[in-house]
């Protein structure tokens, strides 16, 4: 089944100050949209309201998930409607280990294990660092690797990652992003990926990128649009925010 994430006219408000302002974009399964812009633009801030993190306040707008409205949800009743969020730093959970976490989202607990040694193998993981608590302990690039074991489990119908090339070095990069594209044909997974970086561009292919200038996605464009970024930086685009 073909699923649908519609973001319309988002308006968000982060301490008193209007950040995003009138965010549209909707994306189907199976897709790869990619959100590229300058620093203090608006995108982290974009995944924090996806995900529905306190301190951002919804002044206007709608995120469907085919068709149901997400931000009246708690966060994890977003995920289990198939939203999964992946954070620029991902956080440690002393106490938890990835398989207990994995099974209260909703996995299915028969031959886990053995789900996740595959999904670990899938990435260049080894398998016994998933024994540990969540992310404790973990390099940057493991971190990433863990998320997309979480990922292939738990087969969202729509990931967003922010920021995931930070911290990560060229190989972990590429792990990341074939498992990335993968699923898109796996089980028609939608990505929205924010990132700084080209580089991602490079084994992750974007069916759209937008670019996003103070709180608004300014232009969309083809996997040419990355082209024209790196040539003429961001500037050009700015003035088109106003
Ligand atoms: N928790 C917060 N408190 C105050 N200001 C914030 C907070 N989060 C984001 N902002 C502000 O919102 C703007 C957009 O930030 P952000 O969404 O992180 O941009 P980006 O991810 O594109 O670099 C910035 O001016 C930032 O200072
Ligand atoms: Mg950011």
């Amino acid at each position: 089944m073909s699923s649908v994430l519609e973001i319309n006219d988002l308006h968000v408000k982060v301490a008193s100050r209007d950040i995003l302002r009138g965010v549209s974009l909707t994306m189907h399964s199976g897709e790869v949209h990619v959100i590229m812009g300058p620093n203090g633009s608006g995108k982290s801030t974009l995944a924090h309201a996806l995900t529905g993190r306190p301190g951002y306040e919804i002044t206007k707008g709608s995120v469907k998930l085919d068709g149901t409205e997400l931000l009246n949800l708690p966060p994890d009743e977003r995920a289990r409607l198939g939203l999964m969020l992946a954070l620029q730093q991902p956080l440690e959970v002393r106490g938890v280990r990835p398989v207990e976490l994995l099974v209260a989202a909703g996995a299915n607990p028969v031959g886990i294990k053995e789900r996740i040694r595959e999904e670990a193998e899938l990435v260049d993981l080894r398998p016994e660092l998933l024994d540990r608590f969540v992310n404790v302990d973990l390099s940057g690039g493991e971190r990433k690797r863990a998320e997309m074991v979480q990922l292939g489990i738990l087969r969202p119908k729509f990931a967003v990652l922010d920021e995931i090339d930070s911290g990560l070095d060229v190989d972990a990069l590429g792990a990341v992003a074939r498992r990335l594209q993968l699923a898109t044909t796996q089980w028609s997974c939608g990505v929205l990926a924010i990132t700084h970086f080209r580089r991602l561009l490079q084994e992750l292919t974007p069916d759209v990128i937008h670019v996003m200038s103070e709180g608004r996605i300014v232009t969309s464009g083809g996997p040419e649009l990355a082209e024209t970024l790196e040539r003429d930086g961001y500037e050009p685009f700015r003035s088109l925010s106003d």
